[in-house]
């Protein structure tokens, strides 16, 4: 399938909101994601032609362009995947917008998105993992400043995720 690529769209995090949610790990039983890799997924597309790339990268240029900050505050548990992860209790109403643009953008484009359910933020910390369901204190601040599509690429142990495009939030 070397004419596809497993892609997603993201907010990345800086060194230090990372390294916070890397602390969070800590906390938590079971798979855990590598640290250089924690985010927090906008749209999950699964595998795309490779021939769509410029069309999907250009596409952030035209969603909102402004930095925020979140406060990453609860614990959550997925029961059926046993996904730990780590996200804010309230979503802000930035997040949301950037979200629902992007898939607004992504319709337009007649790009499938998986799933279509609703938006839960969320950082996986680990997979295959306990549950951890609690609030914490004090919250991570992350200052939301870059998003990116990424592709993601299986290897052997793992997988690489490599950026095709950022835009950087001001
Ligand atoms: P996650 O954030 O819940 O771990 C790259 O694989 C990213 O895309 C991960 O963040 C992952 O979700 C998300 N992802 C992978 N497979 C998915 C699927 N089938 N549906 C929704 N999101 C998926």
């Amino acid at each position: 399938m070397n004419d596809h690529a497993r892609l997603f769209y993201a907010l990345w995090p800086d060194d230090q909101t990372r390294a916070h949610l890397k602390r969070l790990q800590e906390s938590v039983i079971g798979r855990k994601v590598n640290p250089d890799n924690l985010h927090l997924t906008l749209a999950f597309l699964g595998n795309q032609a490779k021939s769509l790339l410029p069309a999907l990268a250009k596409l952030i240029d035209k969603l909102p362009g402004q930095s925020f900050t979140m406060a990453i505050d609860c614990y959550g548990y997925f029961s059926k995947p046993r996904v730990a992860w780590a996200g804010p209790s309230e979503t802000p109403a930035p997040l949301l917008e950037l979200q629902q643009s992007l898939m607004q953008a992504l319709n337009a484009a007649q790009v499938s998105v998986k799933p279509e359910g609703k938006f839960r933020p969320h950082v996986t910390l680990a997979r295959d993992a306990n549950s951890l369901n609690e609030p914490f204190a004090p919250g991570i601040p992350w200052r939301v400043s870059k998003l990116m599509l990424i592709q993601s690429i299986q290897v052997k142990g793992g997988v690489i995720y490599s950026p095709i495009v950022e835009r950087v939030l001001v």
